[in-house]
């Protein structure tokens, strides 16, 4: 198996676009395109991007801002844009950036942008190392600082929320139930 220790790879290498087509059979029950449809759309763009830079098989292991801001409509044409923003030892970080064009309107919208932390692997099962990120220009640049940033929100955050978890007392909390919108049936 190829070592990629000391070896790089371009983000241009591995930047990838897919486009699909909204049919009848992607939409929920009020005739918009389910969240679960982009989801997948974009896991498996994110896998696209991730497996072609490290020439490996890779997981999912964590998405950030599947936040879907405008219905997609059945008829619209998803694009979604991947790059790898940021790697690790094992793991990339790819941003997707998902719009939906409109072409009876003539408009395009840009849905949201999300970020798939993926992990290559080895044919053994572990994690395996994937080659550096040549950064070409200032927005790669720019997107390889932000992910760092990211990196150190998220680890501050997750150790905020598991601070709130074990010292949360229950007694002392009750009164915010009262501009709340629950009733204590016990
Ligand atoms: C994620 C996984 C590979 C971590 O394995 P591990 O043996 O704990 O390995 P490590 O601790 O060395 O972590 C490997 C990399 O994952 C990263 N990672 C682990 N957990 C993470 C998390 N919650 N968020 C972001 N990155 C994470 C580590 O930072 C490390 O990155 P690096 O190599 O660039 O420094 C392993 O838990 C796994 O295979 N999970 C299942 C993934 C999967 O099946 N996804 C599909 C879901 S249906």
């Amino acid at each position: 198996m190829e070592i990629f220790e000391d070896t790089f790879r371009p983000v241009s290498y591995s930047r990838t676009t897919v486009s699909e087509l909204m049919i009848p059979a992607y939409a929920n029950f009020g005739g918009k395109i389910h969240g679960g449809m982009l989801l997948s759309l974009m896991d498996k763009v994110a896998y696209a991007c991730a497996s072609k830079h490290s020439s490996s098989y890779c997981v999912t292991v964590s998405v950030e801002g599947a936040e879907f801001l405008q219905p997609v409509e059945v008829g619209e044409m998803v694009s979604l844009f991947a790059s790898v923003n940021h790697v690790g030892r094992s793991s990339m970080l790819v941003g997707i950036k998902v719009v939906a064009e409109n072409f009876l309107a003539g408009m395009v919208k840009h849905t949201n942008t999300s970020y798939f932390t993926m992990v290559a692997k080895g044919e053994n099962g572990l994690p395996r190392t994937v080659p550096r990120l040549g950064l070409e220009n200032r927005d790669d640049v720019r997107r390889f600082l932000e992910a760092i940033k990211r990196k150190q929100i998220r680890e501050l955050y997750k150790s905020e929320l598991n601070n709130a978890k074990t010292n949360l007392e229950i007694e002392r909390e009750l009164p915010k139930l009262e501009q709340e919108r629950c009733r204590l049936l016990y």
